[in-house]
């Protein structure tokens, strides 16, 4: 099988470059390296920006040298607050760059895409569990870009595009030396970084209404959700498809408190934790319903939370 992976030299691009190589695929990754790096791609690179005026022509000229069997398309940019800041630059990169990369594969007749999207586009879910189903409600732009991302997929439905959208919840861990989230803009590689300076973690707000206050996610293994992707390339082998959007996640919730417990034993360093206020806009509780990904793709995430803590702690 031959895949384009956009995205390929980011964090969790590169774990999925590394598990579709290991089934046997051949693999060439697209990324303008903006947040990329290049040491982490294991495979042919074409340095491309996406959202760039050249960048229909360039990818259709990369369509067209290589037949690709199927598109994973991972890159876009993620900060939540940078979003605030410059939606423009947000839905210029993360929305334009979905629309060359599908106008390339339309005028290349190259039909199966896997799009990252994200639980962001469900906002302030008041449930246990969220499904697939709850109505989405992005409260920033960058969960705006997700969730219009997800209607040009199914939009472009009309000229053959079989398309499925993987909304990720919190990402963590490494699976593989040198590919561990560099970023540190979530909660595990930030307190990993506070822990090493000497630093005492902070709780933003202890007083939400779950069981010990902190705020409740649930983390996924980024080795589990790179092989979500495959199962979803498989998935859109199947002539009759009953659904587009799938939850990854593992179904469990985890408080930021108890993440930290973790990491003590990661460690090995019993920390002191800071509590801070609350911040705008977390909701208390976001935890994947994965029945559906379950029950038709037959995923199931496979790594607990101490694997994961203790991944990401072992790489940094
Ligand atoms: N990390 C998470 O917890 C999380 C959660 C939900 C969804 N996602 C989504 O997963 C995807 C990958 O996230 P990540 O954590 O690996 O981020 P990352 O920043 O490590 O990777 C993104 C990659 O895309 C490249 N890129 C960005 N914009 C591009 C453009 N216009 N043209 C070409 N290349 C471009 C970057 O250089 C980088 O290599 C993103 O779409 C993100 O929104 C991530």
């Amino acid at each position: 099988m031959k895949l384009l992976v956009t995205g390929g030299a980011g964090y969790i691009g590169s774990h999925v470059v590394r598990i579709a190589e290991a089934s046997g695929a051949e693999v060439t990754v697209v990324d303008d390296l903006s947040t990329g790096i290049v040491n982490r791609v294991s495979c042919p690179l074409e340095e491309i920006q996406l959202a760039n005026d050249g960048a229909v022509s360039q990818l259709t000229q990369l369509m067209t040298e290589t037949k690709f069997d199927a598109v994973i398309h991972l890159a876009a940019k993620k900060q939540v607050g940078e979003s605030v800041e410059q939606p423009e630059s947000y839905y210029k990169d993360n929305i334009g760059g979905l629309a060359n990369l599908l106008t390339a594969m339309r005028a290349t007749n190259t039909l199966k895409l896997v799009f990252s999207s994200s639980a962001a586009t469900y906002g302030m879910p008041d449930v246990e569990a969220v499904n697939e189903d709850y109505p989405p409600n992005p409260i920033n732009p960058y969960g705006q870009t997700k969730l219009v991302g997800e209607w040009l997929v199914k939009a472009a439905g009309v000229w053959g595009l079989r398309g499925v959208n993987l909304r990720y919840f919190n990402v963590a861990g490494t699976g593989h030396p040198g590919l561990g989230d560099t970023a540190a803009l979530n909660l595990i590689p930030i307190a990993i970084g506070q822990v090493k300076s000497g630093k005492s973690p902070i709780v933003f707000g202890n007083d939400y209404p779950t069981p010990d206050g902190s705020c409740i996610r649930d983390y996924v293994h980024v080795q589990d959700l790179a092989a979500a992707h495959l199962r979803a390339v498989e998935y859109l082998d199947q002539p009759k498809r009953s659904f587009d959007t799938f939850n990854v996640g593992t179904g469990v919730g985890a408080s930021v408190i108890e993440v930290l417990d973790e990491l003590k034993k990661a460690s090995g360093v019993d920390f002191e934790i800071e509590i801070g206020d609350r911040r705008p806009g977390d909701p208390p509780r976001l935890v994947a319903d994965v029945s559906r990904i379950k029950n038709e793709l037959g995923f199931e995430c496979e790594k607990n939370l101490g694997e994961i803590v203790q991944s990401a702690w072992d790489a940094s």
